[in-house]
């Protein structure tokens, strides 16, 4: 049964309805393959949207899941406790190093976000100071994305996912995205200052009283184009926030959980952040989990008699004790491997993304690995609505008759399998790769 998207009950998203584009009917998936319901094997080049880090169904997080949800389903998270939310919180504290003192769970990566926010918020109203009663607004990057939400959408670049709903923006003061290779500003490595955030420190001096925090992915933006960026950004980011009190929110949604070869990506720029938002890889894509680290010196403002001061956000299915089951397995299984897989993957990006390079020099421009991550851009980007680039539809289906599925953003080809993902898959996208670029 393969159908077209306006034949299904579901509506799928990120899909133009009118398209005739069949869809792929998923039936199992294992490992790095998800396999049709003629039993055909595809390659997971994405990891299904970057979640499955340890590949499909994979054992240990499979029997976690099966053994808490014979013992205890669900159960709501507010005047109780258990075992696997206590146990994962203790988990991602202890992965997490830094300040953090508690872990406030929820569902989905942009919710993880809106409740960075909303504590950023609430830490200077309960503050009680009247200099920071303004502190209600947002520094953001003109290539970030943290999610469909509206919250989460009203702190991503203005871009073809949320113009539309452009009334419904609260004000934030977007910023140009540092891009580390292809910096807009033009300087080179060695020449770089990171006068990238000049404009935002002269912002600060004027507006600091206004802004409750900046919110950044760090090292990477990805749903914006994989756009990297180097650690020197991060350090100083931090050193304008501590210098101008505001709060510096990382949204490690898409790197944490090892993607950039540590547990997050702040720890490669040795920086301390006050809130984390994290969500896909927690459970290695086996069910819905987020968690938002807070800071002791944030959770302390929380601290108060006044029930006003306390935090009024929860989800129904905040906590869900089968997927912090998960989550446990999630990371126990990430430190065994102690980021190896991640380290023996960006060696092979790097010779598969600079392999292709050589062969097609005309065609793919910024050849670029970080950590499990490769990424390069496929002829010349359109200067709008990038994201609608034909192009990378084309390509898309056309991997896809080699059994390889990749989801390029527009022009922007990426390659972020699960970090375990075999010689032999690889190849096989890279030969897809090859094919595809011979025919377009
Ligand atoms: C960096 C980042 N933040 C937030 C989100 C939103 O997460 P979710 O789709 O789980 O709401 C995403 C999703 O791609 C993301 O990449």
């Amino acid at each position: 049964m393969i159908l077209i998207p306006k034949e299904t009950a579901v509506w799928i998203p990120l899909t133009i309805q009118t398209s005739n584009d069949e869809l792929l009917n998923v039936t199992r998936a294992s490992g790095e393959y998800l396999f049709d319901e003629k039993g055909e094997a595809y390659v997971d080049g994405v990891a299904s949207w970057w979640t499955s880090i340890h590949g499909h169904c994979h054992p240990k997080i499979i029997s976690a899941i099966t053994k808490q949800a014979s013992q205890l389903d669900h159960m709501m998270l507010a005047g109780m406790i258990h075992a696997p939310a206590e146990s994962l919180a203790k988990k991602i504290l202890l992965l997490a190093e830094g300040d953090f003192n508690k872990v406030y769970y929820s569902d989905n990566g942009s919710n993880a976000v809106e409740i960075a926010l909303k504590i950023a918020v609430q830490f200077f109203k309960n503050n009680g100071n009247e200099s920071e009663s303004k502190k209600e607004s947002f520094i953001t990057f003109s290539a970030s994305y943290h999610g469909d939400s509206i919250g989460a959408m009203n702190v991503s670049g203005l871009t073809y996912f949320n113009r539309i709903f452009s009334a419904l923006r609260f004000p934030t003061k977007e910023f140009i995205a540092p891009n580390c290779k292809s910096c807009p500003f033009l300087k080179k490595p060695e020449t770089c200052g990171v006068e990238c955030l000049d404009s935002l420190e002269e912002e600060l001096k004027e507006n600091a009283s206004q802004y409750a925090g900046v919110i950044i992915e760090p090292l990477v933006f990805g749903a914006g184009g994989m756009i990297f960026f180097e650690t020197k950004v991060l350090i100083r980011l931090e050193f304008l926030c501590h210098s101008y009190n505001i709060l510096l929110i990382l949204d490690e949604v898409f790197t944490g959980m090892g993607r950039t070869g540590k547990a997050f990506a702040y720890q490669l720029a040795n920086i301390k952040p006050d809130l984390v938002a994290m969500a896909k890889g927690l459970t290695g894509g086996s069910l819905p989990l987020a968690a938002t680290l807070v800071s002791k010196r944030i959770y302390e403002s929380f601290l108060s008699e006044d029930p006003y001061a306390s935090f009024f956000h929860a989800h129904t299915m905040t906590g869900n004790p089968i997927a912090c089951a998960a989550g446990i397995a999630s990371i126990d299984l990430l430190i065994s491997d102690g980021y190896d897989s991640v380290s023996k993957l960006k060696l092979q990006l790097e010779d598969f993304i600079f392999r292709l390079a050589k062969q097609f020099p005309e065609k793919i421009k910024n050849p670029r690995v970080l950590g499990a991550i490769g990424a390069f851009e496929w002829e010349e980007p359109i200067a709008d609505d990038e994201y609608l680039n034909p192009i990378g539809k084309r390509l898309k289906q056309e991997l896809l008759k080699h059994k390889v599925l990749l989801r390029p953003l527009g022009s922007t080809v990426y390659i972020t399998p699960p970090y375990n993902i075999g010689a032999r898959a690889l190849e096989q996208i890279y030969d897809a790769l090859q094919e595809a670029f011979r025919l377009l």
